[in-house]
């Protein structure tokens, strides 16, 4: 394999803090203040945090150029009590404008959520963004589709007993899908409540930790669109409809190749909160 690792001796003072941070242990250092070695480049996992930790510019990566290292400074963070407050005050808030998130904005939470961790560092979650009112509606259509079939399922008289046995759990979404149903037949989408745009965060297939890092995108995007003032809530109904689809409908109506995750239905704020709640209870263990 090329070797797309080096470390350049003029520059590095041997610190040794690439050594400690690199989780493959793709470099090595004998002794402290020793010559920096690249052990097993192969292994390497392409996170940069070599080239992130070293004060001088010593490491040479091929995938991290000069124009993909930005200095930064700690000073430059949110306060832990504006964290704090943002964590406290976010809602999911469902009772949006009729105007269009700008697409400023809109850039801003897909690029929060693309920062996010993910196993292994894959970097394997892709993002699609609907803004189309025509393929909104779709995203509705496919859900409620979904679900009338389900509904069909149970109150059928010779498969009810057979959901009962086999998802005894779907019983109880019965009168939830009904109500879905009758309310957008009457004009109000409880699906996509009026969304000005959803962002699916998809990954592939065979992705092992798929869900996972979907899921922690779809939170750096939320907060993200909480501090620019857009709405969003979690489309859970679309979901669990694409998880009961099982044959990926959804994605291939949309182009998307893969499996969706999670979906952020977005727009802006018809007004804004005044008092943040306290949850329920804070169920914790120490152990
Ligand atoms: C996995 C998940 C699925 C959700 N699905 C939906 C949904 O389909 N529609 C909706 O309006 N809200 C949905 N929500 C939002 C929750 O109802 C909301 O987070 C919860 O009521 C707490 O309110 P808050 O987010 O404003 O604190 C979902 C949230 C999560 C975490």
């Amino acid at each position: 394999m090329e070797l797309m690792l080096s470390i350049d001796i003029e520059k590095c003072i041997r610190c040794g803090k690439c050594v400690k941070i690199c989780p493959s242990m793709i470099l090595g250092q004998e002794k402290t203040g020793g010559e920096i070695r690249v052990l097993a480049p192969e292994n390497c996992i392409r996170c940069g945090h070599c080239v992130a930790v070293c004060p001088t510019g010593a490491v040479v990566h091929a995938d991290f150029p000069p124009e993909k290292v930005h200095a930064f400074d700690y000073k430059d963070y949110p306060a832990a009590e504006q964290m704090m407050l943002l964590c406290r005050a976010r809602r999911s808030n469902r009772a949006f404008a009729e105007k269009p998130v700008p697409e400023a904005l809109l850039s801003q939470i897909v690029e929060a959520a693309y920062r996010a961790p993910t196993a292994s560092n894959a970097q394997e979650v892709g993002f699609t963004l609907v803004t189309d009112p025509a393929k909104l509606r779709l995203i509705t259509e496919f859900t409620l589709g979904v679900f009338g079939k389900a509904l069909k399922k149970m109150r059928h008289p010779l498969l009810r007993p057979l959901v009962k046995w086999t998802m005894p759990d779907a019983l109880r979404y019965e009168p939830v899908f009904e109500r879905l149903l009758r309310e957008d037949a009457q004009g109000h989408d409880m699906i996509l409540r009026n969304a000005k745009a959803v962002l699916l965060i998809h990954t592939p297939q065979a992705s092992r930790f798929g869900c996972q890092d979907a899921n922690l995108a779809y939170q750096n995007g939320s907060l993200m669109a909480e501090c620019l003032g857009v709405s969003q809530f979690y489309t859970g109904f679309v979901c669990s409809a694409i998880q009961q689809d099982r044959k990926s409908h959804l994605e291939k109506m949309l182009g998307i190749e893969g499996q969706i995750h999670a979906g952020m239905a977005l727009g802006m704020p018809a007004f804004r909160y005044v008092n943040y709640i306290d949850r329920l209870g804070l169920r914790e263990n120490t152990l």
